[in-house]
């Protein structure tokens, strides 16, 4: 497989510190350099985010000495050496968008962790098991932005990575309901207990714009390309509620569904091991060999003993029964900065590559 040189918009940051930890010996990606804010940029990434790296392992050697560029200044020098870049940069949304596409503009595709363009309607929002066809719409987007290289390419949001995968199969039963709670970690707001002590023994009711997000993100990943865009999927119906809960790593979602045709028990838990995507057929470096695996027991998947799970990369349900109001309900669960961040964000680069949009 050919080499590509990349570069990390919001090194510095949680989901940044992640892609340069997954990256570090990466088999198709080099990280060439890293970017973050005019508050990092001249320093070495060891000076700007030594004291304040959170991944439970070291900083890589190779990047220690990087110099960081500053993402916004920086554009033309950054896309003049890379590929590509991933981003994930805490930043307003109209400034988010505005960055991304100015990196498109300039010839560097952008694979983004943010929220900013995921219903920009030509912007492609790919779970690589569940819609890697939206891919294809990359085209119509370069040519609105007027360029040969460049577009955005983003991925969801973390909170929708347990449920939309272990309902995707069930998909030909005709999902009418849905209700997900999500019960999700503390490093989804790119905090840990040192960092965020008050969620100690504690919970809070109220990510704000979660719901919004897990209502609707869904019906995109499940849409269609129709013309020169992404048309939402009309249905399921999807309500959910967000908590966030004491947990370092790992978001659990507890699913209600209704079919118009209900499956058995047996159905379902065969769907689930049978399911398998473009990222295993093309044996894509990241993806994980079982996407969903179920648990038998009654106290499974928990949060510290199931979230690494092939790397982060799987998902993990369980408690799957019938139910009195829905059909059935059952238990999942996603690593939220492996598969819900960067892991999903180098798997999509990876399909991305694999496919020729950064040649
Ligand atoms: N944490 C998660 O699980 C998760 C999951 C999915 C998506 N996301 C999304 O990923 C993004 C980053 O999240 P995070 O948790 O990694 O945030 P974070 O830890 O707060 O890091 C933010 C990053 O953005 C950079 N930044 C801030 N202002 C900037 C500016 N004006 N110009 C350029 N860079 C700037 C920071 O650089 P400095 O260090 O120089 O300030 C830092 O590298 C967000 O959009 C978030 O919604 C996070």
């Amino acid at each position: 497989m050919k080499q590509y040189n990349v570069g990390i918009i919001g090194a510095t940051g949680m989901v940044g510190q992640r892609f340069a930890v997954l990256l570090e010996n990466h088999p198709w990606f080099n990280v060439k350099l890293l970017a973050a804010s005019p508050r990092s940029a001249g320093q070495t990434y060891e000076q700007a985010a030594g004291s304040r790296w959170k991944m439970s392992v070291p900083m890589p050697e190779s990047m220690k000495d990087m110099v960081l560029l500053d993402a916004a200044a920086d554009i033309e020098k950054i896309a003049e050496q890379v590929d590509f870049c991933f981003c994930a940069v805490d930043m307003k949304k109209d400034e988010i968008k505005a960055l991304e596409e100015a990196y498109a503009k300039a010839e560097c595709p952008i694979v983004s962790n943010n929220s900013a363009h995921r219903f920009t309607p030509d912007v492609p929002m790919v779970v690589p098991e569940i819609n890697p066809e939206h891919i294809e719409i990359i085209k119509a987007q370069r040519e609105r932005l007027g360029t040969k290289r460049g577009f955005i390419a983003v991925k969801s949001n973390c909170s929708i990575q347990s449920y939309v995968p272990a309902l995707h199969p069930l998909r030909k039963f005709g999902i009418t309901k849905v209700l997900a709670c999500t019960y999700q970690a503390i490093s989804g707001a790119g905090k840990n207990f040192e960092t965020w002590p008050e969620m100690v023994d504690n919970l809070i009711p109220y990510i704000g714009g979660e719901e919004e997000k897990s209502e609707q993100e869904p019906l995109k990943v499940w849409g269609e390309i129709r013309g020169n865009e992404i048309v939402k999927a009309e249905t399921p119906a999807i309500t959910t509620q967000c908590l966030r809960v004491p947990v370092s790593d790992g978001h659990t979602a507890a699913v209600f569904v209704s079919f118009e045709n209900k499956p058995s028990k047996e159905e379902i838990l065969r769907l689930w091991k049978d399911f398998s995507g473009v990222p295993q057929e093309l044996e894509l470096p990241s993806a994980p060999k079982q996407f969903i695996h179920y648990f038998e027991e009654n106290d499974r998947p928990q949060a510290k003993l199931d979230r690494n799970l092939e790397n982060g990369m799987a998902v993990s349900t369980g408690r799957l029964r019938e139910d009195t109001q829905y059909d059935y309900k059952f238990v999942c669960l996603s690593h939220n900065t492996l598969r819900g961040a960067a892991g999903g964000g180098v798997l999509l680069a990876e399909l991305l590559a694999a496919k020729g949009y950064f040649d």
